[in-house]
């Protein structure tokens, strides 16, 4: 995660907003911002140390992902730059646009290539620069986005455990409640050159947002549940995208949990959009909280709209 840290005590001197509100509406105190930083840079960071972690060597990666809603160029990909940064000489690299969902998406293809033979080793990156297309005028968004980077490795294996399934869905009609614009939103299919847009900020029509994960996030945690034979009991963890400690809480409540088996880091970071599951079980595991024969539900939503679901044993 960048350094730089953005207090709602420094938003407060920003917008029209306050500590009490952030707080009680989102769960978040503060997010990390990466300034001057680009999307490349924190991706490669944090797939070095995931290589580092796993014991592997990036000429043996067959695959790498990078999962962004906040890519450098159109091309090439942050998944490219990476792959050369890292010397990854035998991987096929592409990055994924699944914005909120980005690590659970990442998670679904990484185990399909492996499923399909057409992989063993895969490196997976979530990296957001959000803070590029945050308004910092408007209260509505600045106050929850953050920046940051998380990364995993895949390995092909004869074990029984990994991920067990998945469920992964998109409503593409609610796509106007998330927006980040590149190109002119007035024409776009104008002939000529088209001007790069001056408003490239994200726009979010929040509570419409909300109102989606309210049946999105059940339906695909039930489905994964479902489709294991397996009830909320009997999993360990519910690591969920962190984009509203509300959200969170209606989980916990649906399902009846200990609150203490639902991850929470949002107060921490903000919303780092994919990048937020991964980070989560990042921290998990270093902090002992991961251990073999767990169940763990992970659960992606947003941007798209997209949202699914995992169910790995650990
Ligand atoms: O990560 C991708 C997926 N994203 C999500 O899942 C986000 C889901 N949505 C949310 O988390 C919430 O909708 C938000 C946290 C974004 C907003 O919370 P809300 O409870 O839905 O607030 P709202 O947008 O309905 O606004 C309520 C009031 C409004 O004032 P009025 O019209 O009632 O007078 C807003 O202008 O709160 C006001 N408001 C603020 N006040 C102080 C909005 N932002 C702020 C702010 N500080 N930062």
């Amino acid at each position: 995660m960048p350094d730089r840290k953005l207090t709602n005590e420094m938003l407060e001197r920003m917008v029209d907003t306050n500590d009490e509100w952030i707080v009680k509406r989102t769960g978040i105190r503060e997010r990390r911002i990466a300034q001057n930083t680009a999307t490349w840079e924190l991706a490669l960071e944090a797939g070095k140390r995931a290589l580092t972690d796993a014991g592997l060597d990036a000429a043996a990666l067959d695959l790498i992902i990078v999962g962004t809603a906040t890519p450098d160029f159109f091309t090439p990909s942050v998944s490219c730059i990476v792959q050369g940064k890292l010397g990854a000489e035998k991987a096929m690299a592409f990055d994924l646009s699944a914005a909120c969902s980005g690590f659970v998406y990442c998670v679904d293809v990484a185990d399909s290539f492996i499923r399909a033979g057409k992989a063993k080793n895969i490196l997976v990156i979530c990296a957001e620069t959000l803070s590029r297309i945050i308004d910092y005028t408007d209260r509505s968004t600045c106050v929850i986005f953050g920046d940051g980077a998380a990364a995993a490795v895949f390995q092909a294996s004869d074990a029984d455990d990994g991920v067990l399934t998945t469920y992964m869905r998109a409503n593409g009609t609610l796509g106007e409640c998330l927006k980040a614009p590149i190109l002119p939103e007035e024409d776009p299919l104008a002939p000529g050159p088209r001007a790069v847009c001056d408003h490239r900020f994200l726009k979010m029509a929040g509570s419409d947002v909300f109102r989606f994960t309210a049946t999105a996030v059940p339906e695909a945690i039930d489905a994964v549940l479902h489709q294991a034979n397996m009830t909320a009991d009997q999993i360990d963890w519910f690591v969920l995208h962190q984009a509203n400690v509300r959200i969170l809480h209606m989980i916990t409540t649906r399902y009846g949990l200990n609150p203490d088996k639902v991850y929470v880091n949002i107060d921490r970071y903000g919303n780092t959009s994919g990048v937020s599951v991964a980070l989560c079980l990042d921290e998990m595991r270093k902090a002992g909280k991961l251990q073999p024969g767990q169940h763990i539900v992970i659960c992606g939503f947003g941007g798209g709209l997209t949202y699914g679901a995992a169910l790995i044993r650990i």
